[in-house]
């Protein structure tokens, strides 16, 4: 650190590597990703035992206010309290299991009345009022039926639940990925894009190449103009939670690429320019952008607007990207958050539904932002709609676009008689880590890191 200080030391996340862990080598094969056998225990011992959101505090202000979520066959139902907490029940009826509440959002509601026979059940879930309470030869319903509770938590401005309700605390699942998010504050953030695509691919298509950046120079050839796509150049953690991260240096060109200094500035001016560089002094020199940014902005930031206390000098510039077991990841910017995440299909494994937000942090007394990670202004207070459908209807934008046009091409090449499994190199064991914590949860772990 520039100033020696034995705080700045500390600066920012604790970014030593982590041990690696010892991977095996067992083929990973196609039929995992189709077998509705396989999908089924998944679910019976995988979904249904870990932590996972359903959305964003920002939804749900107010007591009453309440949104509903949908995970494989399941839809959870959470609702602010009287208190100030969230608590999430199973969307369902205990009277004779109708479906509570129908919309994805409501605010202010005092009850939730059932469409069927009109039972009316508390923000709490404690059930108020049924017609004809004295014609229950089993006592009064009022007095003994609840709304089926499951562990809700708040942290980092998301609404976290999990079905099982025996489960671990939600700081033993996230282990160190808690403190390195945080440093981000995901909950001063707000939604400025939401797409959400009907994908014909497994879930897991997803979650292993947000594993992976060996994909980056065929799926995304303009990325080696602004990042380090040699593996070597990065650092990749694994860690016992069954998480991951990786840095990778952003703001310069990878480190084997020769000439192209026009296409490379150019991809770099707009940053250059919001941080009062000229792209044309990096003529001869434009390994050195990164580092003259990471300068110019621990100088500039507070003036914007920014506050950069909390990073280190790579967080400024760098790719600093979380996959969570088993289904999201967080793609941190020191003004802002990709989320990505798959969920489930209730009942076909070749489908998934793939989750896309961007959550923005708006400097200081702005607004509306011009976000530079997504090319667009943005505004604070109009939360971003949700947009649904298939890949080609709605857009995630360029670079997410490039990913999402592969999973469909490769779900048909996992269903092939053909396929005898991967054969993957050292680069992208977070992907094989990720399987062999799959398979943790479905030999019958509940937690992985214990
Ligand atoms: S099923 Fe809800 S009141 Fe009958
Ligand atoms: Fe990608």
């Amino acid at each position: 650190m520039a100033d020696g200080h034995p705080a700045a030391l500390h600066r920012g996340i604790d970014t030593r590597k982590w041990p690696e862990p010892a991977l095996g080598n067992a083929r990973i094969l196609g039929d995992r990703y189709w077998r509705k056998e396989f999908a089924e225990r998944e679910w019976e011992m995988m979904w249904t035992k870990v932590w996972l959101i359903a959305g964003l505090s920002t939804e749900i202000p107010n007591p009453g206010d309440h949104l509903t979520c949908e995970i494989g066959r399941e839809s959870i139902l959470c609702v602010r309290q009287n208190d100030g907490g969230v608590k999430a029940f199973y969307n369902v009826c205990q009277h004779r299991g109708m479906q509570l509440v129908a919309e994805a959002r409501g605010e202010g509601s005092k009850a939730f009345a059932c469409a069927y026979h009109g039972w009316r059940w508390g923000r709490d879930g404690k059930l108020l009022s049924v017609p004809d309470a004295d014609d229950f030869p089993q006592g009064n319903p009022c007095k003994s039926v609840r709304l089926n509770e499951i562990p809700c938590r708040e942290w980092a401005g998301l609404i976290w639940y999990n079905m099982d309700p025996n489960c671990a605390s939600l700081e033993d699942f996230l282990g160190p990925l808690k403190a390195d998010l945080e440093c981000y504050r995901l909950h001063e953030m707000r939604r400025t894009n939401w797409v959400t695509m009907d994908g014909d691919f497994n879930w897991k298509c997803v979650q292993d190449n947000f594993n992976e950046s060996y994909h980056l120079p065929f799926v995304h050839p303009q990325t080696k103009f602004v990042m380090e796509q040699y593996h070597r150049n990065c650092q990749f953690d694994l860690f016992p939670q069954g998480h991951a991260r990786m840095f990778m240096p952003g703001c310069r060109p990878t480190a084997s690429l020769r000439g192209e200094e026009d296409a490379v500035l150019n991809a770099m001016k707009m940053e250059l320019t919001l941080w009062d560089l000229d792209p044309e002094s990096f003529r001869g020199r434009v390994q050195d952008m990164r580092e003259a940014l990471q300068v110019q902005k621990r100088k500039m930031g507070a003036e914007k607007g920014y506050d950069f206390e909390n990073f280190n000098d790579d967080q400024l510039t760098d790719h600093y990207h979380y996959t969570m077991f088993p289904n999201t990841s967080f793609s941190m910017k020191p003004d802002g958050c990709i989320f990505l995440r798959a969920n489930p299909h209730p009942e076909d494994p070749e489908r998934c539904t793939f989750d896309f937000w961007y959550l923005t942090w708006f400097p200081k007394g702005e607004d509306k932002y011009f976000s530079h990670s997504v090319g667009q202004w943005v505004s604070k207070n109009t939360p971003a709609p949700q947009e649904r459908g298939k890949f080609g209807e709605v857009s995630c934008g360029p670079g997410i676009d490039q990913d999402v046009s592969i999973w469909a091409a490769q779900q048909k090449g996992l269903r092939s008689r053909g396929y005898l499994g991967d054969y993957m190199p050292w680069q992208e064991r977070r992907v094989r880590f990720f399987h062999e914590n799959l398979d943790r949860y479905l030999a019958g772990a509940t937690r992985l890191g214990a």
